[in-house]
């Protein structure tokens, strides 16, 4: 029996983790926060000591990933680190170890796992284009740079983390280059991909609007 899925990708701090929740609670389907795979292990081979240049133990520590969900809650082995993995430097590490193709080769199965009944909604960078290509609706989610700044800036502060504005607009786009320049699954729209620009949209409107193309998709 056919599982659907609909892909959002996009730039750091768009917004489409928030959005890609919500169209998943709506219709009643899984989510995928492929980011928190990338960002669990950035925060186990940050604790490990692992060097950035063994390409070998990076690929273990993704592999051996001892990682759970429930609802909002990540824990890594036992431990909630739900928080911990939004720290802007586990961010930036993510994205380093993002590039090296054997982890990605190491997170591939894990992610198609979560394809289940009756749906999946999954966001990250490389959903719509390598994970899930037969995806029966793919977004492209976007937003300026100043506007993503100013949600990641809201975010971290809610989280208890400290954060300036300048610093994070030059987080932003640096992590940005490093997604879109690699050359194993680079951030990019996927083919046929529907292009959503939110920077002045509220995130019920950008919901609303995902939610719409799905319907007509079916
Ligand atoms: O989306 P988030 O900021 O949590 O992702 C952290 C990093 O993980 C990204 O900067 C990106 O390098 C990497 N990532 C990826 N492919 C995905 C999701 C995230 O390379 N599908």
């Amino acid at each position: 029996p056919h599982i659907p899925v609909i892909t959002i990708d996009g730039p750091t701090a768009s917004g489409k983790g928030t959005v890609a929740q919500k169209v998943a609670q709506h219709l009643g389907f899984h989510y995928l926060d492929s980011g928190a795979l990338y960002r669990l292990t950035a925060l186990s081979v940050m604790r490990r000591d692992i060097p950035l240049d063994d390409e070998h133990a990076l690929a273990k520590a993704a592999e051996h990933l001892h990682c759970h969900f429930n609802g909002a809650h990540i824990f890594l082995a036992n431990e909630d680190v739900s928080n911990d993995i939004r720290a802007e430097a586990v961010g930036n590490l993510a994205s380093k170890i993002a590039a090296i193709p054997t982890v990605r080769q190491a997170l591939f199965g894990l992610q198609l796992s979560f394809r289940q009944h009756p749906g999946l909604v999954a966001d990250g960078r490389d959903m719509g284009t390598v994970i899930f290509p037969h995806a029966g609706l793919k977004v492209f989610l976007t937003a300026s740079v100043e506007a993503r700044a100013q949600r990641r800036y809201k975010q971290l502060i809610d989280k208890g983390f400290s954060a300036n504005m300048e610093d994070l607009s030059k987080d932003l786009t640096e992590r940005d280059a490093r997604d879109s320049n690699r050359s194993s699954a680079p951030l990019k729209a996927a083919e046929g991909a529907y292009l959503l620009d939110t920077s002045a949209m509220t995130v019920d409107q950008a919901v609303a609007q995902v939610l719409g193309w799905y319907a007509a998709s079916k």
